[in-house]
């Protein structure tokens, strides 16, 4: 018998228990994560600044304290993969490597905390990480109660080194091992992406509080626009089994990192916020630029993401030969967020054309409009009345329309 058939047994025999229903992530995470800018770097001694360690965490959690991104509701510092030894120590422990944490990861967890702030970690259900770290095959319970007793307050558990047909079993064992710690635990998984968009949403909503849906997240445009495209798409629905304590995950934020324009940091955020994302930035907090930064801190644009509702936009139409994506989220009040996202890279902005009827926007008196990202008044519109919108190449524009 197989060591995941044996965990089935033992599982589906005491009964699952659910993830969504673990009362943390109510509204997408917000935070921050080392690896898209920071990687596998464990050199520190030609990088004493930019390697995986616990002084660069610290600084983090530092940052975000100090510079308002707590305050606007950033909570989670995740370590990503990379920090622990190479080898488990003689009780079959992860070691935090004590030349990067010498301090370890209970005293780590506790510094976070007094910044008001929540620490994440990272393993993965193969037998390796992807960085080629130890992974947590066999180790699922030891692992939970350790990162447990650390005082975790979020698990990313990634799934190279694995076998897709085994996660269906592996991300639920983690999760029921996790809740017998009691301690509760934002659980993100790294499954639909694994399982190839072949994975069970329901399955996915009820262990998982947040998993991936796309690819990683790089430093450059194009793959902002392709996660773009699978949302757009909504393959099977996906839309539909996200919601308060299960979220789709888009993957990083890279504004205030090297690859994208103005417009395109604009288009990440508000995107990434229209589809209710978890939002873990990857900026490097002691150096970020200051547009980005002001944007990050985007109160107006924050709401859209944290609306309790936790709607996932979806795909309304497109416009301007499918230049333009109409984007649609419905939030709290009868409002509505309309994001137009102009896909065209062009040099010049494209019209958006279209009346809110044909958005299913129908409300007899009409609808107030303000700027989705400055909170401005911008008219009154009834739902026949034409209106027209000129967008900046890959740029976007957001409107809340409330019902007059
Ligand atoms: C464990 O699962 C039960 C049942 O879903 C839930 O009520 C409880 O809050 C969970 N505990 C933790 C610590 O997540
Ligand atoms: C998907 O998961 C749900 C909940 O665990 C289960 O009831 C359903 O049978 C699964 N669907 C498929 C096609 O496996
Ligand atoms: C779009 O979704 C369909 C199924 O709904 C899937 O077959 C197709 O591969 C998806 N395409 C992209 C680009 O995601
Ligand atoms: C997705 O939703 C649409 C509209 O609600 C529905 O017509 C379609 O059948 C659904 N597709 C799947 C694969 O569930
Ligand atoms: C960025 O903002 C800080 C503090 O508000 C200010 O001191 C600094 O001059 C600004 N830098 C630039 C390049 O505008």
């Amino acid at each position: 018998m197989k060591i995941f058939e044996v965990l089935a047994v033992i599982i589906f025999t005491v009964g699952f228990l659910e993830a969504a229903n673990n009362g943390v992530a109510r509204t997408p995470p917000l935070g921050w994560m080392s690896w898209e800018r920071f990687r596998c770097n464990t050199d520190c001694t030609t990088y004493p600044d930019s390697c995986i360690s616990e002084k660069l965490i610290m600084q983090m959690a530092d940052h975000m304290a100090a510079d308002g991104y707590r305050d606007v509701g950033y909570e989670y510092v995740c370590i990503d993969d990379c920090w622990p030894l190479k080898t488990r120590g003689a009780d079959g422990r992860l070691v935090p490597d004590p030349a990067r944490f010498p301090s370890g990861m209970k005293a780590l967890a506790d510094y976070v905390h007094s910044k008001g702030l929540k620490l994440g970690i990272y393993t993965d259900f193969g037998y390796m990480t992807c960085g080629g770290y130890p992974g947590s095959e066999f180790y699922l319970q030891l692992d939970a109660e350790t990162f447990a007793e650390w005082d975790i307050d979020m698990l990313k558990l990634d799934a190279c080194y694995s076998f897709g047909e085994d996660l269906k079993y592996g991300f639920p064992a983690m999760e029921f091992y996790l809740n017998r710690t009691g301690r509760q635990f934002v659980f993100s998984c790294d499954w639909d992406w694994a399982m190839n968009d072949q994975a069970n949403y329901t399955h996915m909503a009820e262990f998982c509080n947040m998993w991936r849906i796309a690819h990683d997240m790089e430093d450059y445009w194009d793959n902002v626009q392709l996660v773009i495209d699978v949302y757009a798409n909504n393959s099977r629905n996906f839309s539909d089994f996200t919601g308060p304590g299960a979220w789709a995950d888009a993957d990083s934020v890279i504004v205030g990192l090297y690859g994208l324009s103005d417009d395109q940091e604009r288009v990440q955020f508000g995107m990434w916020s229209m589809f209710a994302s978890p939002l873990l930035l990857a900026a490097d907090l002691r150096s970020i630029k200051n547009s980005s930064k002001a944007l990050l801190l985007n109160k107006n644009i924050l709401a859209i993401n944290q609306d309790p509702l936790g709607v996932q936009a979806t795909l309304k139409m497109k416009l301007a030969q499918n230049k333009i994506y109409v984007f649609l989220k419905g939030l709290t009040g009868g409002r509505t967020a309309i994001a137009l996202f102009n896909s065209d890279y062009h040099g010049q902005p494209v019209r958006a054309t279209f009346m809110l009827n044909q958005l299913g926007l129908t409300n007899g008196k009409g609808y107030s409009f303000t700027d989705g990202f400055t909170g401005m008044a911008r008219g009154k519109y009834m739902p026949a009345t034409e209106i027209n919108i000129d967008v900046n190449p890959t740029g976007i524009d957001i409107f809340i329309a409330t019902p007059v």
